[in-house]
């Protein structure tokens, strides 16, 4: 079906999938929060979670558990249950729901628009019932290399990130949380969902490493989908991928080579006029993006400009970005399109 043939009602009927999980409930806070227009809100998990009820706009809606007919009525499904759920309840072909999903099920496929509004916001109108919602890193960095990128083209892209919990879903961010006290209260803890222990630690990110070129999932998807968003399929770009114990809000950083010179404070400049990114660049403070300023922040934070002397020929830039995973990385960016699907963009 083409996205011709998809009329997205003024007033939708919205469901969200996986609406007990990390993503899941700040979708619900987003939806609230900007007044999204819905004639019917569905909140739809696993059996686990049948029959539980969560607060939204004033009332208690029960979760139901997903099953084949679960998305019948439903006009927009925003899906966050992961990808084996996204791939197993794909809307049928003909169906009137469009997916959009935060899993990365169908992020590179051909037909699928990969999209952040601010930055390629006129694909979600090339949809064929699935729009994917990019993985949190490519989202946090593109944010800030894209407006660049507009001035001056880049050449080359190394960053390394500094991830939080909240990207391996609500389970992790309680192991942190509960691996902290036990550490505090000197107790042994055994972890269940990382594969390390997360409390006072640091460590490679938790996705599978490919046994031939050594890069994890995160840092192949992030790779492949930055590529994807900004149509730029040539962009040279290296990148290690961490996790440590922070909540919910990543920290990147980054030194981006342009094909023409580029000064810290031309790229302070484009940046402060860039839709959501907010500049938090204070030498003298010594205050730069942190993740906890990102933190319930719907922008990503941008700061620490600087020459890169690794590169004398004055192309490259070194910056710090900090951005809310749950919030621009997954559930703000996927309420966006569906705003821009349903003509409120
Ligand atoms: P449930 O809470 O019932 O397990 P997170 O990313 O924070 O781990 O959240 C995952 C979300 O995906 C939760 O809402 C979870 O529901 C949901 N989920 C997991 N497995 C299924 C399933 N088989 N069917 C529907 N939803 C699922």
């Amino acid at each position: 079906m083409s996205q011709a043939a998809f009329r997205v009602p003024s007033n939708p009927t919205v469901a969200v999938v996986g609406a007990t999980g990390a993503v899941g409930r700040e979708i619900m806070t987003c939806l609230e929060k900007r007044s999204f227009p819905m004639a019917r809100l569905r909140l739809l998990a696993s059996a686990r979670s049948s029959g539980q009820s969560l607060p939204f706009r004033q009332q208690a809606v029960v979760v139901e558990t997903l099953d084949e007919q679960s998305l019948k009525d439903v006009d927009i499904a925003l899906f966050s249950a992961g990808s084996g759920i996204s791939k197993k309840f794909v809307p049928a072909a003909g169906s009137r729901t469009l997916m959009i999903d935060n899993s990365s099920a169908f992020r590179m496929g051909e037909k699928v628009p990969l999209v952040i509004p601010e930055i390629n916001g006129s694909m979600a109108f090339t949809h064929s019932g699935i729009i994917s919602n990019p993985n949190c890193t490519a989202i946090i960095m593109a944010m800030a290399l894209w407006p660049l990128h507009c001035q001056v083209p880049i050449r080359r892209v190394f960053a390394s990130t500094y991830q939080a919990a909240s990207g391996a879903g609500a389970a992790a961010m309680e192991e942190l949380r509960l691996s902290t006290k036990a550490h505090l209260a000197g107790q042994s803890f055994t972890p269940r969902v990382m594969p390390h222990p997360y409390a006072f630690n640091v460590f490679s990110h938790n996705d599978t490493v490919d046994p031939e070129s050594g890069n994890n999932g995160e840092e192949i998807k992030a790779m492949q989908e930055l590529r994807k968003i900004m149509g730029h399929p040539e962009l040279r770009i290296g990148l290690t991928c961490v996790r440590v114990p922070v909540l919910r809000a990543h920290l990147v950083v980054t030194s981006v080579e342009f094909e023409r010179p580029m000064k810290p404070e031309m790229a302070r400049e484009i940046l402060t006029g860039a839709p959501g990114v907010r500049i938090v660049d204070d030498r003298a403070g010594n205050h730069f993006p942190m993740p906890i300023e990102a933190t319930g922040q719907d922008d990503v934070l941008a700061g620490r400009f600087r020459p890169d002397y690794g590169d004398p020929s004055g192309h490259t830039i070194s910056m710090m970005l900090a951005g809310d995973q749950l919030l621009k990385g997954a559930a703000l960016n996927a309420v966006q399109i569906a705003e821009l699907v349903s003509g409120r963009g």
